[in-house]
């Protein structure tokens, strides 16, 4: 019966002959574990066929929604991170084996004829490959891909005629919708149905022609099945496995006890395109990783170095089954596989040796004690990687905030932007780099955060030269920052006013400020024990008046032992209420210090720096952000603006409850 169904099948679709054919070709010189790595390429591809049509099934290919609905895939659908995961470790290993399967073929000869266009197929089908890994890095619309296609996709443009070229694919001179719906259909369409005919031509030939068995056949000849089958079957399951072990990042502990989290799993995903703002870890993904580095040695001649010699490579590649006819081209062609695969994983090596340089390595500018120009290279690169550094430990704390934002909130309608937008914590750092940072620094005691003009790092504190900067605004206001301020060292130090004009002396060594820098140099640095203890409790006060949440539970404790009843006694006997108002004390010299770090108070200061109560007559080179009420027209901030600064420095968002 079944039997006969079969006949009748066969029959009318010769299937049992097509199989046949498929299982009993002949394998010359017999089966071997070598021949696994193009029947892998197939299973790879077939995986992200069918794991990249779910995707599609999710995907919303829009510059509005793209990152909404990879988000969604990510973090809502179920096993979505799988799905995710597994599509992108599986392009990569399909890179990853490109390089293994080619260098097989070249080793053994087999480009030579009859089997150049086999050859020629599988380069085109190397080139298609890298397309869609391109491609498809663009689709989450997430920083790092946005900012990889935008360092690829200007490449383009340096070649003659690359400018249109350039427009053409990116739709437009911006990066934005056309972009990712060009880059989409390419992705989604256009590779991988050019794959698909030209892997059906690169499987045909090589039925065509076979394998190409080393010259001394020593042994008997096979047929592909069961053998080589049986070797390509437990190779791609071994693939599958590495896949997945990547996708669970090899917490098999973790999925043994059902304790997997999906959404840190799978494929990483940043937080969305910023293209208004430069990316500093702006990267192509680790597989271009070589290109990028060879190109940073033709900064002077980008053209040569980004088109023409790539340009050359690929034509080498294309001519290798002519250069090998003779033995001595066979030679040189092995020799230069050799030389091309060293030099791609000795850049690859060198491009994450450049951006983790200041994770991995001291930082040691000593070492060019004699070579002025050696030591700046050497600071040029030590802060490219701290940058590249911070810019992905930023992305990863912006994710992680946007997390929970959406878990709060939801995904508005408008898109993920809008929560991003009106969060101290996400807003105010973008804000402040932009705005700010031109003075002031963020940093804390480990220089880590957000720079202000000039490094601290070879810094001369020259008197009589411009100021440069600004005080660091890290965690303003804290006890600490106010120690450090009146600290007579430290007050005219880089992270105080030691940048700016009021703590530059002048040729009389006298300071421009009203009084502040020459009272804590003279008069604070004089202070007995007695009253260095009521400088403490002053510290501790006025502290307290700014509320800050990480500190509430020292302003508790000093509120109930008296300190700051006694600090506000204090401020007086110490002669700050000289110059300063503290609520009912002292006079409006210097800066008001009532309300002191309060989110009014900086809303103030920001807005302008002139106001009477604050810099009045001696403001240094702050600009006033806001100096007409309300949101009008002239200033340079809006006042949500300055509040999502001001909430950010007094790092008021607290997390959000996540479930
Ligand atoms: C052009 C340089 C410059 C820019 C830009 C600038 N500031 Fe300032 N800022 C200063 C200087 C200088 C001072 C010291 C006081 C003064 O001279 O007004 C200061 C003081 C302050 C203070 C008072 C605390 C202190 O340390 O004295 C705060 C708060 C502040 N700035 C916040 C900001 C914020 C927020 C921004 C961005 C929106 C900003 N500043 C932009 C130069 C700048
Ligand atoms: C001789 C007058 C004078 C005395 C005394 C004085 N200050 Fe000041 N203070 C100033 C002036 C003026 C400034 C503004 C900075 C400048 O121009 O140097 C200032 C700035 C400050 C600031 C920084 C405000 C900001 O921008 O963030 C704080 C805090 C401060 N003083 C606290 C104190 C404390 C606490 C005492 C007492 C221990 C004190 N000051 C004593 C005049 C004085």
């Amino acid at each position: 019966m079944i039997a006969s169904m079969l006949r009748w099948l066969d029959d009318r679709t010769g299937c049992a002959s097509c199989l046949r054919a498929a299982l009993y070709e002949p394998i010359p010189g017999g089966a071997r574990g070598r021949y696994v790595t193009g029947s892998m390429l197939v299973f790879a591809f077939a995986t992200q066929a069918v794991t990249g049509l779910f995707l599609w099934m999710n995907y919303s290919p829009g510059s509005q929604n793209a990152y909404e609905s990879v988000y969604w895939i990510q973090n809502e659908l179920t096993g979505g991170w799988l799905l995710r995961g597994v599509h992108h470790f599986m392009a990569q290993a399909m890179v990853a084996l490109l390089p293994i399967h080619f260098a097989q073929v070249v080793i053994a000869g087999a480009y030579r004829a009859p089997r150049e266009f086999n050859f020629w197929t599988g380069l085109v089908l190397m080139l298609i490959t890298l397309g869609l890994s391109l491609t498809g890095y663009l689709l989450p619309w997430d920083q790092k891909g946005f900012w990889a296609t935008r360092v690829a996709t200007n490449l383009m443009g340096l070649a003659p005629g690359g400018d249109a070229a350039r427009k053409l694919v990116v739709g437009g001179s911006e990066y934005g919708h056309a972009t990712l719906t060009r880059f989409f259909a390419v992705h989604a369409g256009l590779l991988p149905s050019a794959l698909v005919a030209v892997l059906a031509l690169h499987l045909a030939l090589f039925r065509r022609h076979g394998v190409t068995a080393p010259p001394p056949r020593g042994r008997a000849d096979e047929y592909f099945w069961p053998r080589q089958v049986f070797f390509d079957a437990v190779a791609c399951l071994a693939l599958l496995v590495v896949v997945l072990l990547l996708v669970i990042r090899f917490d098999v502990g973790g999925l043994v006890a059902g304790k997997l989290d999906g959404p840190h799993l799978g494929a990483d995903l940043g937080p969305p395109a910023n293209p208004v703002e430069d990316y500093r870890a702006a990267r192509p993904e680790w597989y271009f990783l070589f290109l990028f580095q060879f190109l940073k040695k033709f900064e002077a001649n980008e053209f040569l170095g980004a088109i023409v010699l790539p340009a050359l490579a690929v034509a080498y590649l294309f001519l290798m089954p002519w250069i090998g006819r003779s033995r001595v081209g066979h030679a040189v062609n092995l020799g230069t596989l050799a030389v091309g695969l060293a030099g791609a994983l000795f850049l690859t090596g060198q491009a994450f040796f450049d951006d983790y340089r200041a994770e991995w390595t001291a930082y040691r500018p000593e070492r060019f004690q004699a070579d002025a120009d050696g030591r700046a290279r050497y600071n040029d690169r030590f802060r490219a990687s701290r940058d590249y550094l911070a810019a992905v430990d930023d992305g990863r704390r912006e994710y992680a905030r946007l997390r929970e934002l959406v878990a709060y909130h939801g995904i508005p309608t408008t898109g993920v932007r809008t929560l991003i937008d009106d969060d101290p914590e996400l807003r105010g750092p973008r804000l402040f780099r932009a705005k700010c940072a031109s003075c002031h620094s963020h940093v804390d005691a480990e220089g880590r955060g957000i720079a202000g003009p000039e490094p601290a790092e070879g810094k001369e504190g020259a008197v009589g030269n411009e100021p440069a900067g600004a005080p660091n605004l890290y965690r303003f206001a804290s006890r600490a920052w106010l120690e450090g301020l009146l600290e007579p060292e430290r007050i005219v130090g880089p992270h105080y006013f030691g940048d700016s004009a009021q703590g530059r002396e002048d040729t009389d060594g006298a300071y421009p400020s009203g009084g502040m820098v020459e009272f804590v140099r003279d008069t604070v640095a004089a202070f007995d024990d007695e009253q260095q203890g009521k400088l403490k409790d002053v510290i501790v006060g006025l502290s307290a008046e700014a509320g800050l949440a990480y500190q509430a539970d020292a302003d508790r404790e000093a509120r109930q032992s008296g300190a700051i009843e006694r600090g506000r006694a204090s401020f007086s006997e110490i002669g700050c209420a000289d110059c300063h108002e503290w609520g009912d004390d002292g006079i409006d010299d210097g800066p008001r210090l009532t309300g002191y770090g309060t989110v009014e108070w900086l809303v103030r200061m920001i807005s302008n720096p002139e106001h009477e109560s604050l810099y009045d007559g001696r403001n240094d080179r702050m600009p006033a952000f806001a100096p007409e009420s309300g949101d009008g027209k002239a200033n340079l901030l809006t006042l949500r603006e300055i509040e999502l600064i001001a909430g950010w420095l007094r790092r008021d968002a607290a997390p959000l409850p996540t479930e």
